[in-house]
């Protein structure tokens, strides 16, 4: 049976298996589960954030929590993580400072077509390699279309989805060294987030408590009046100073 609906695997985010810094790690996230998330407004252990990506962000099914293949995913992430500190550094990507405007999708495309075709493709689909008849080994993933990420994923989030490529894209950037200069990577997110993707069903029932939903989250319902589109591609400081009042 398949879990993933789309091509990308667990590693076409989390880089290098789990270990990069700011490349979405897995060393040292066993200590920090049990969790509050507030998409699902309660504390859940990592079995469930692992069945969010699968659902999410491989656009898959959920896997039993007693299965041997999500054993197996927890027992490796542990392994990672046993002799990490507590609150090690370099989780998740670092905090993306974006500018205060809205995202230019004409500008982002420019981006990608001189940033990221030359591996995502013409149509964003990737390369799939060859040898394994196209069953999930990618030479690059999916960015958009029918197997890539769904649109209740946290990638499809503006600033998520910044953060993550200016610390890691083009393939082999650093954190500390990057390569597209944050304008250009908020207009290039914001073409990714423009382009069709799998729809999720049920996205409404996210984040019970409406005032803890993401500033970027691209689907309402929401507790303020912003539009959709400005919590899809942004201004998002004027929501975030919303927020805090
Ligand atoms: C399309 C990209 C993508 C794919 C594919 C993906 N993830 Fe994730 N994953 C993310 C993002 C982005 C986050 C964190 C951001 C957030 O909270 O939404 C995350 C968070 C996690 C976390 C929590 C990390 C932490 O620091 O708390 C775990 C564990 C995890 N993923 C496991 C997996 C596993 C296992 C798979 C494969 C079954 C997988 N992910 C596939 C993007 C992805
Ligand atoms: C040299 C080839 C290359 C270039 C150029 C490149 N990528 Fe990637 N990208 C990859 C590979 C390969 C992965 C999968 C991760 C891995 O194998 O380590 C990936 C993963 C990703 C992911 C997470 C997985 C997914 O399917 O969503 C995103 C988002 C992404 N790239 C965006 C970009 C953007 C935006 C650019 C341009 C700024 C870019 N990439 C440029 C090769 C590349």
């Amino acid at each position: 049976m398949r879990f993933s609906g789309s091509t990308l695997n667990c590693i076409s985010c989390h880089q290098n298996n789990g270990t990069k810094q700011f490349g979405l790690p897995w060393m040292g996230v066993s200590q920090t589960y049990p969790q509050y998330r507030g998409r699902e407004d309660k504390v859940a252990g990592i079995e469930e954030r692992i069945n969010g990506c699968f659902t999410r962000s491989l656009n898959g099914k959920m896997m039993a929590v007693e299965s041997n293949e999500m054993k197996a995913m927890v027992a490796y992430i542990y392994w990672l993580s046993k002799d990490k500190p507590k609150d090690v550094y370099g989780l998740l990507t670092p905090k993306f400072e974006g500018p205060n405007r809205k995202a230019d999708i004409k500008k982002g495309e420019e981006v990608y077509n001189g940033f990221c075709m030359s591996c995502h493709g013409v149509n964003g689909d990737g390369y799939q390699s060859m040898s394994t008849g196209g069953s999930g080994s990618h030479v690059a993933p999916a960015l958009w279309g029918a197997n890539s990420y769904n649109n209740g994923a946290g990638m499809n989030r503006l600033l998520t989805n910044a953060s993550f490529v200016h610390s890691n894209m083009p393939l082999g950037t650093v954190w500390n060294h990057p390569a597209v200069t944050n304008e250009d990577t908020y207009d290039v997110a914001a073409y990714l987030s423009s382009k069709e993707r799998p729809r999720m069903n049920g996205l409404e029932k996210d984040y019970p408590k409406l005032e803890k939903k993401a500033v970027d989250c691209p689907y309402p319902p929401y507790a303020d009046k912003f539009s959709q589109e400005q919590h899809q591609y942004g201004p998002f400081q004027p929501i975030m100073d919303a927020q805090k009042k």
